[in-house]
């Protein structure tokens, strides 16, 4: 079961979440959608497999439901070894701090013993790809990501 996590401010990331779950179960993988505010931080690590999908808003900043779940892990720095998971941002390319927020978490949860598989993706509103096509690209790529190391 792969876990997909998203934080958001406007909704897009909950979009990307659903087109990558969805996509993970047409290919055989079960997945699960679950917004950041709801996970328990101290549980995270027994979920094995999970992918985290968040904005990055104002100026760099986390979106508003991403920056619980963050201030959660700071605060209790649950040790992530046993977990994996893969990252996907959306940002846009015309703000400075393009993709910071996606960048932030994955550092955090790497710092927390956590192992990152394949790239971290990016969508960037900028750009003429919709959301959905980067979403699905991304998902691709991290399928094939896992079944290589199931190989
Ligand atoms: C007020 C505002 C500030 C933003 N700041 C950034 C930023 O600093 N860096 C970035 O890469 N994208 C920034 N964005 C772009 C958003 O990340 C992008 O629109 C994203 O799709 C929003 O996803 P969400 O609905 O899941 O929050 C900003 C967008 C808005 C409206």
């Amino acid at each position: 079961m792969i876990t997909v996590l998203f934080g958001t401010e406007s909704g897009n990331s909950e979009m990307a979440a659903d087109d990558i779950a969805q996509f993970l179960g047409e290919n055989g993988e079960e997945a699960k959608v679950v917004p950041m505010e709801e996970c328990d931080v101290d549980k995270l690590s027994a979920s094995g497999l999970v992918i985290v999908i968040t904005s990055t808003y104002g100026e760099g900043e986390l979106p508003e439901t991403t920056q619980p779940f963050y201030d959660a892990l700071c605060a209790s720095k649950p040790n992530l070894a046993t977990l994996k998971f893969g990252a996907f941002g959306l940002g846009d390319s015309t703000y400075e701090t393009y993709g910071n927020g996606i960048d932030v978490v994955a550092s955090l949860l790497s710092e927390l013993g956590a192992h990152q598989i394949g790239e971290t993706g990016r969508h960037d509103a900028a750009k003429g790809v919709s959301l959905s096509q980067s979403a699905l690209n991304w998902a691709d790529q991290f399928l094939a990501s896992i079944n290589r190391r199931a190989a």
